[in-house]
């Protein structure tokens, strides 16, 4: 059991006695410090006295900055006192909630448990769909989904959802440039193999009903032996999707970058495309190291999203190879009907392109909508990102004139030969 453990298992109600064992754990100070302060605490006859917090800072055994966390550290963990879990740590917070690692005291494993701030307890049609969808995602068992256990209320009023505790980052911790991340890039065949992998997750939720709506890297966990898990799927949010987007106003928790269109508009009728087309945009950010769409403003970022034309991932990296191209084209067509019939046709084709094979779906999909412009113009377009060979035909050259051409250049060749013959008799 880690030092973190130690501490948690003996949390009391007296404060001090709390912050005492987490500024030991942390490595901020001594024992003997602590009972240097503690003891001035028990001899001062001042009913106002100061915490042992405020002791340490006037003794500069830790700082005032070191001081503040460790308030905001306890304060979170009491705040998520949950019955039959033991919290260990805070792993992260994201927009909605806060995630601890945890131990599950029924089964004795660590597990992962997201607490939702008391504030959300009020919304009613919220906390309703909070235990829906968390149902639903609990009934769901693939590799790539972090498995979900249990949804359940705290005495003091705090929802929480217990899950599968994934060893890792996520995506947005890896591609986030230093120090805040690791500014990594990833591999046209490794962002594939995480693509792949999502793809099967994702295909495996839609086929039972559930879609995710919030497919990004920041919900995407690889482990360290590279398998990548999806998470928060079947997780209600708290707002529409519109709201939600411009509430995540680009300063504290990043902007809309893989919103889809239609959630955009706020369209009531989202379906499994929206996640089609977050998981080619998060792609598109793997393999070009930007997100598709950038802004000043959540809103700048929005609007490109319903406006602006792809520039075509291949054209941003030019060693990537032309089928992943046009997988993220598709999938990330304005028109959702533009995009894969279904989540099994673009794993197929993201199975395919990791073979170094066309991605047909993509490749048909793309053919239908030139035909389209070509009936709608009258005139033939150019496939955009694709390295496209034209033909005699599509050059306008008959097939009459090749054969012309082609008699001419053997008379040529012939004519030369007869030549050469004479000159050497
Ligand atoms: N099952 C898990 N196992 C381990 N760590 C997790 C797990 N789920 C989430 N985390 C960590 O907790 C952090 C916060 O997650 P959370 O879903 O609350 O927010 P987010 O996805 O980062 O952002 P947003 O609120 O914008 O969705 C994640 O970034 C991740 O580092
Ligand atoms: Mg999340």
């Amino acid at each position: 059991m880690g030092s973190s453990d130690s501490y948690v298992t003996g949390l009391t109600t007296d404060l001090d006695s709390e912050i005492g064992r987490l500024v030991v754990d942390m490595g901020l100070a001594t024992k003997s410090e602590i009972e240097f302060c503690r003891e001035q605490q028990k001899q001062s006859s001042d009913p106002n006295q100061r915490s042992l917090a405020d002791l340490l800072v006037e003794h500069n055994f830790i700082t005032v900055n070191q001081a503040k966390r460790i308030r905001a550290n306890l304060d979170d963990r009491r705040s998520a006192q949950l019955p039959g879990y033991q919290l260990i740590s805070k792993v992260g917070k994201g927009a909605m909630a806060t995630v601890f690692k945890a131990r599950q005291l029924s089964l004795d494993r660590i597990v992962a448990v997201k607490v939702l701030p008391k504030r959300m307890s009020d919304n009613k049609e919220f906390v309703d769909r909070f235990y829906k969808e968390g149902k639903a995602a609990a009934r769901l068992a693939h590799n790539n989904i972090v498995q979900a256990f249990d949804v359940s209320c705290s005495p003091d009023g705090f929802h929480f959802f217990v899950m599968e505790f994934v060893e890792g980052k996520t995506l947005y911790d890896f591609m986030q440039p230093p120090p805040v991340g690791e500014g990594r890039n990833f591999s046209e065949d490794e962002a594939l193999d995480i693509t792949i992998q999502i793809c099967d997750a994702l295909a495996h939720a839609h086929q039972r009903g559930l879609i995710h709506r919030d497919v990004k890297p920041k919900n995407i966990l690889l482990t360290p032996s590279g398998v990548a898990k999806l998470t928060d799927l079947g997780l209600a949010r708290a707002t529409d999707d519109k709201e939600a987007a411009e509430s995540e106003a680009g300063k504290a928790y990043g902007t809309p970058y893989y919103i889809s269109p239609e959630q955009i508009r706020g369209d009531v009728d989202i379906d499994f495309r929206a996640d089609i087309y977050s998981l080619g945009a998060t792609l598109y950010h793997l393999v070009t190291g930007r997100p598709p769409f950038e802004g000043e403003t959540p809103a700048a970022v929005m609007h490109k999203h319903l406006k602006q034309p792809l520039v075509p991932a291949d054209h941003i990296n030019t060693t990537l190879s032309a089928g992943i191209g046009e997988i993220i084209d598709v999938a990330m067509a304005k028109k959702r009907e533009e995009r894969y019939a279904s989540t099994e046709d673009m794993l197929e084709d993201l199975r395919a392109v990791a073979k170094h094979q066309p991605p047909q779906h993509a490749r048909r999909a793309i053919d239908l909508d030139t035909l389209a412009k070509v009936e709608e113009t009258g005139q033939t377009v150019d496939i955009e990102g694709q390295p496209h060979r034209m033909t005699f035909q599509e050059l306008g050259v008959q097939p009459t004139v090749i054969a012309i051409l082609a008699g001419l250049a053997v008379s040529v060749v012939l004519n030369l030969v007869l030549l050469l013959l004479w000159l050497l008799s």
